[in-house]
């Protein structure tokens, strides 16, 4: 992609937020809030890429995905005021469903369209489609989903920090979920089990802190292994969940096998 295709992208995203302010910091704090998470996504796709050694049109290609991801979440807060999906619409299917309408990749490369599409809406899958044929689609939906889960990940903790210290409350952020000392028993099969929690078993918060904590089996790329180890994103979850020994024995499991996976991996291109 070339640099002044991606400006334009970035001069169209920026309006388009823009459409969703009111001026009142309260009423547009969860639309500042995405906005600032595709503005991070955008940073951790670009470093992510340049450790793995991409060329600079496919740096920028990372960057667009990851620049026009999530515009559906602007129309989904203002239409349904929540984030969960369950509850509104596939977020993913409508970011796809702003860019068609708006007509934002209509004067693309057909081959970087298609791909953008696929990416974009392949982003919030519980797993990218097996019958997926494009090498380079998987690379780059492989990649847009590590960003993404980094920042979301990284966001919530801040969240989980501000509501025990200041007292904050964002539903939004809760995805309406009940907090509660409870930790349901499908959660806890799963981790042990090496597998990614599923939303379907998320009952309470701390189910949902063991969803993300669960994401260290779905990061693909050395360097988002590196950084949720750098970062100390388990050791911090941890302490947002009830001390218990079950608590004790799937952070021990996950420690170890963030530390085997990031031995394992190894870097890798697109085809
Ligand atoms: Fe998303």
């Amino acid at each position: 992609m070339e640099i002044e295709v991606l400006e334009g992208l970035s001069a169209w995203f920026s309006g388009y937020v823009q459409t969703f302010k009111t001026g009142d910091f309260d009423a547009d704090r969860n639309i500042i809030l995405k906005e600032g998470h595709t503005a991070r996504v955008r940073r951790e796709i670009r470093e992510f890429g340049e450790s793995l050694g991409l060329p600079g049109e496919d740096l920028r290609l990372a960057e667009a995905a990851s620049l026009l991801h999530d515009v559906g979440r602007f129309p989904q807060y203002a239409l349904y005021k929540t984030f969960s999906d369950r509850r509104s619409c596939d977020h993913a299917a409508f970011s796809v469903q702003v860019l068609r309408d708006e007509g934002v990749l209509d004067d693309l490369d057909p081959r970087e369209r298609d791909l953008i599409v696929k990416v974009v809406s392949y982003h919030n899958r519980a797993s990218i489609p097996q019958e997926e044929p494009d090498g380079r689609c998987i690379f780059f939906s492989k990649l847009l989903r590590d960003a993404d889960k980094l920042d979301v990940w990284s966001l919530l903790l801040d969240y989980y920090h501000r509501r025990a210290c200041e007292g904050y409350r964002n539903e939004a952020l809760e995805l309406d979920l009940p907090d509660g000392p409870e930790i349901s028993e499908e959660v806890c099969r799963s981790l042990l089990a090496g597998e990614i929690v599923k939303v379907k078993d998320l009952f309470s918060q701390n189910d949902f802190k063991l969803l993300q904590a669960s994401w260290i089996f779905d990061l693909n790329f050395r360097p988002a292994l590196v950084a949720v180890r750098d970062r100390g994103y388990l050791k911090r979850t941890r302490e947002r969940l009830p001390r218990s020994e079950e608590v004790n024995r799937i952070f021990e499991l996950l420690e170890s096998r963030l530390e085997e996976r990031i031995k394992a991996e190894r870097t890798q291109g697109p085809d």
